[in-house]
């Protein structure tokens, strides 16, 4: 069976470095490993609308962005195909076939919908697109036979959705779709990267990420006034460094390399922490070896973004040209889902004749 990944994000905003350490450095190494027979990167604006509905053009701008942000990381439109969700109509078909085989209940279980539901402030106004997005979800990934999903934690309810769809879908209408598995990242300090300040989550609103396109000069800005222990004030004070921005950033981040380059006079991380803890280590060196730390991840980075940025036009043709592949994808897909729920009448002889049969 063909290895197939499927992925994707929100254009919402532009993306940070919490989503390459969480994402897009991995899908560039999958992409360069050789080991996927197709891979498809999906810009999802309709999901997006879902909770945007009234900002079209937020989702309108961003799209670019986002594909200049993962051409910058190294997604080669050769390897991989970049498309956008809603240039791909037989999505939509697809999402409503599979409501028949979810429940509401169901839904209402989803633990990344409810805190989706509950940041957003939608309680009793939930609009009926976002609350069945997973299904949607699960469009994306089965009209590409995807086998592999390399996704965030917070999508694993997602792709449980979509293997229940594959399993109710194929055990009523016979072997069809896919069963995805999805695949989290390794390193766990990037399952979750906290905002420079210190909060859960980074989020535009928040002001607290650190963008793909920041210059040098914003991401330098922002890394010495992060967020550390409060309660390390002196620098020989014993500092901590479980839930500190800073050393979480650098376990994401920092490589034997960066320390022989930047930091020498230590072994490595743990040394490093040891030192903090123990105290006689300021925030300041530490911040200053994060900051070129990062300097030397996004340089390339941001380099490929200022190509790229010169040819608008070239990036909406890749747009275009991943779009047009990815539809004549799920359309054969689309074909087999409605053949296997009876629902090709035209293409269907033998009901043509049985029904003739009938009246004879
Ligand atoms: N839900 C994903 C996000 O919030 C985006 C997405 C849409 C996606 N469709 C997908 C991810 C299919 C993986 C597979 O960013």
């Amino acid at each position: 069976m063909s290895k197939i990944i499927l992925t994707g994000d929100r254009p919402t905003g532009r993306l940070h470095v919490g989503h390459y350490v969480g994402s897009l450095k991995r899908r560039v190494e999958l992409q360069n490993s050789g080991e996927f027979d197709d891979i498809y990167i999906m810009i999802a604006d309709a999901q997006a609308l879902t909770d945007n509905a009234d900002n079209p053009e937020k989702v309108r701008q961003n799209i670019v962005e986002v594909a200049l942000d993962y051409l910058a990381c190294g997604l080669d439109p050769a390897k991989s195909t970049i498309l956008i969700q809603s240039m791909v109509p037989e999505l939509t078909e697809l999402s409503f076939y599979y409501m028949n085989l979810v429940t509401v209940s169901r839904l209402q279980r989803n633990p990344t919908v409810k805190s989706e539901i509950q940041m957003r402030n939608f309680e009793t106004s939930i609009p009926v697109g976002f609350f069945t997005y997973p299904i949607s979800q699960a469009a994306d990934i089965t009209a590409f036979k995807a086998t592999t999903v390399p996704v965030g934690e917070d999508q694993m309810p997602m792709i449980e959705q979509t293997r229940e769809i594959v399993h109710k879908f194929n055990a009523v209408y016979g072997d069809t779709l896919v069963e995805p598995e999805i695949l989290l990242p390794d390193n766990k300090a990037c399952l979750r990267l906290p905002g420079t300040d210190g909060k859960a989550k980074m989020s535009k609103s928040l002001g607290n990420c650190i963008y793909l396109a920041d210059t040098d000069e914003d991401v330098r800005k922002k890394i010495m006034s992060m967020f550390t222990d409060p309660n390390h004030l002196r620098v020989e004070d014993p500092g901590e460094v479980e839930g500190n921005p800073v050393f979480i950033y650098l376990d994401a981040f920092g490589t034997k390399e960066h320390f022989e380059e930047f930091l020498p006079e230590y072994e490595g991380l743990d040394e490093l922490k040891a030192h903090y803890k123990r105290g006689g280590l300021g925030d300041v060196k530490v911040k200053k070896f994060l900051n070129n730390v990062m300097q030397s991840v996004l340089a390339p980075i941001r380099e490929r973004r200022k190509v790229w940025e010169k040819d608008i036009p070239a990036v909406y043709d890749i747009l275009k040209e991943g779009s047009e592949k990815a539809e004549k994808v799920a359309a054969k897909t689309l074909a087999e889902v409605r053949a296997a729920m009876k629902i090709n009448y035209f293409d269907d002889g033998a009901l043509i004749r049985e029904q003739a049969e009938k009246y004879k």
